[in-house]
């Protein structure tokens, strides 16, 4: 093989490992993975099981809370939230029926509600504001009238 044959083969090589490596750094060591912690259940069983059998808003500490949210068509439950104005936010979410989305305008959070899975995803709301919850993942019919409201007081 020519020199500049393996020279460029090389940089070509250490190319590939230094993209995979910030790739993979992003996704697992600084917590970009995609939002969901696999945890399984029954979605015959939402209604009775913790903590879907509580839906809403639960204060967890110092301006901390959990939203624990059930979607089905064509909708959110609850589906409408007033937390303080930099609040930390723990969103539960679980569909019933089919695959749904979750996504808060305006924020990164964003995430794809499967049934029989909990998602969860952890957001800061610095400002204040009125903030649309929104299902963006076709869902059936009825699919662009499913939404919900946030409100940071
Ligand atoms: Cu639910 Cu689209």
């Amino acid at each position: 093989m020519h020199k500049l044959e393996k020279v460029w083969l090389m940089i070509g090589v250490m190319t590939l490992i230094a993209f995979l490596s910030t790739v993979g750094y992003q996704a697992f060591a600084s917590g970009h993975a995609p939002p969901s912690d696999l945890t399984k259940l029954d979605p015959e069983k939402v209604e009775e099981t913790p903590p879907f059998d509580e839906p809403g808003l639960h204060q967890i500490g110092d301006n901390e809370y959990e939203l624990i949210m059930v979607l089905q068509s064509f909708g959110f439950t609850p589906n409408k939230v007033e937390i303080p104005q930099g609040a930390t936010v723990k969103f539960i979410v679980t569909s019933v029926d089919v695959v749904h989305g979750f996504e808060i305008a305006g924020t990164r959070v964003n995430m794809m509600v499967t049934p029989g899975h909990v998602n969860s995803m952890t957001y800061k709301f610095n400002e204040k504001g009125e903030y649309l919850i929104l299902c963006n993942e076709y869902c059936g019919i009825g699919h662009h009238m499913m939404s919900a409201e946030l409100e940071v007081k």
